[in-house]
């Protein structure tokens, strides 16, 4: 097992190594890598097992962001088959792949980004996102946190699995490199590119609750995986 040094360490020269990559815009990157991306996700398999569990019994609509093939809806639907689920994705061959392998399901596909696609009013039993919102700063994911927090239900659940900083110094590396990169490649504001830049725990917390959600649980698992509430039950 690594220590924070190590690991912080180890970082600092991934990101010297690849200071000059050219950054890839989103949809590309996993449309580019459909073939292999579900081995690659295998690493996590036991998170996605845990976050449909997470699902509430009574849940019956799910709004699934960045739902990518569904790996996490794979989970859901073998425990609540008839759940319906509509799941926004930038990347239209993974939700193809989604659709190939859940046709029976109740499954709405929207291609669309999730920051312009309207979430209504108290719509929603559950939104969901698994491994997605990683890639985007804190003043972005504010925006996103409150839109979420208007679509839920009273009542109803936002439940987040992503991936965690192990420190301020590692936010603050990884968003430091990130902006770096953009600005030496001249990319748009509006233009998506995968580079990991997650949040601390705390910082994600605060967020969320600064939307007017209140965190019911942390499991601190690959991926952690937040359980918030809005309202009471
Ligand atoms: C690492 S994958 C996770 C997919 C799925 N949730 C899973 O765990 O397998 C991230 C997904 O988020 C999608 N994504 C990233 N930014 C997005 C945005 N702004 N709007 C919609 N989807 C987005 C990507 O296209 C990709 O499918």
């Amino acid at each position: 097992m690594k220590t924070q040094e190590e690991y912080l360490q180890e970082l600092k020269q991934w990101l010297y190594d690849t200071a000059d990559v050219p950054l890839e815009e989103m949809s590309s990157f996993f449309a580019n890598r459909l073939d292999s991306y579900e081995e690659h996700m295998s690493a996590w398999e036991k998170s996605y097992k845990l976050f449909a569990e997470e699902i509430p019994p009574e849940c019956q609509k799910i709004l699934d962001l960045g739902c990518g093939t569904g790996l996490e809806l794979d989970k859901i639907w073998q425990m609540k088959p008839d759940v319906e689920v509509t799941g926004v994705d930038l990347c239209q061959n993974m939700l193809e792949k989604l659709m190939e392998k859940h046709s029976d399901k109740r499954f709405t596909p929207i291609c669309q980004d999730y920051f312009k696609y309207d979430f209504g009013n108290e719509r929603w039993d559950a939104v969901i996102s698994f491994e997605s919102f990683h890639h985007f700063l804190p003043e972005r994911k504010k925006e996103l946190y409150s839109k979420i927090y208007s679509g839920v239900k009273a009542g109803g659940v936002f439940i987040l699995g992503d991936y965690i900083a192990c420190c301020g110094e590692e936010e603050e590396l990884l968003r430091d490199a990130y902006l770096k990169r953009r600005n030496q490649s001249d990319i748009p504001d509006d233009c998506f590119v995968h580079f990991d830049i997650p949040l601390t725990m705390g910082h994600e917390k605060a967020l969320l609750q600064e939307a007017g959600f209140t965190v019911e649980k942390v499991l601190d698992e690959a991926a952690a995986i937040i359980v918030c509430r809005k309202g009471g039950k």
